[in-house]
């Protein structure tokens, strides 16, 4: 068994990636010597921004990519809580939507664009896949930035109850180190 750093210092990996990684989670990686990630992969929108996180990985050369920037909205219910807040229904994302002629989907898709991160948002309809793509293309203005700035609540679609099975060294603390 090896480590995946040593698999880049063999040449079978070319780079190493991780999800799901807190501040304290990477510094310890770091401090351990092991080969640094390339990517950070977490879950990110207007209601979980990460700034903290974001502004550590741009720091160390970290690029995150954000999962879940449209709230996930087809999770299983068993993973949905009933008030849970929408964001493609919230009034600030629909009048920066509606004052660049474009879709609620699309200005959370472009606005983590805008801030610098990679974003992965899913869809299994080829029309929505497009828009989606398209979404590179919007420009949103400082004014807009800073209004969905003001949006954060720190609120996870995905609290990660799912890896705290029988055995799991995983805690509601731990998972998250907050
Ligand atoms: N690393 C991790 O721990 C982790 C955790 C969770 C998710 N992920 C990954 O992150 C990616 C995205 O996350 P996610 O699927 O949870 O959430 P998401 O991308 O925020 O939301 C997906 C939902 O949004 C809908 N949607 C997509 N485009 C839309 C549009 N233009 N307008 C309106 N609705 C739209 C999709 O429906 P349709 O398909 O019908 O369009 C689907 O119901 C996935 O690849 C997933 O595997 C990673």
């Amino acid at each position: 068994m090896v480590s995946d750093g040593n698999l880049v210092k063999q040449g079978l990996a070319k780079d190493i990636g991780v999800s799901n990684f807190s501040v304290k989670k990477l510094k310890e990686i770091i401090a351990a010597g092991s080969t640094k990630p390339v990517v950070n992969q977490v879950e990110s929108h207007p209601y979980l921004q990460q700034s903290s996180l974001v502004e550590f990985c741009r720091d160390n050369k970290i690029c995150v990519t954000a999962y879940a920037p449209l709230g996930s909205g087809d999770r299983p219910d068993s993973l949905t809580k009933l008030d849970e807040p929408t964001l493609l229904d919230h009034p600030t994302i629909k009048r920066i939507a509606t004052k660049h002629q474009t879709t609620e989907a699309q200005v959370l898709i472009g606005w983590q664009l805008n801030r610098g991160l990679t974003v992965i948002p899913k869809s299994s309809n080829p029309d929505r896949q497009a828009l989606n793509l398209a979404s590179s293309a919007l420009k949103l203005s400082e004014n807009d930035m800073a209004d969905i700035a003001a949006m954060d609540r720190h609120y996870r679609y995905l609290h990660g109850e799912f890896w705290m099975m029988e055995g799991s060294p995983y805690t509601l603390e731990n998972v998250w180190d907050e």
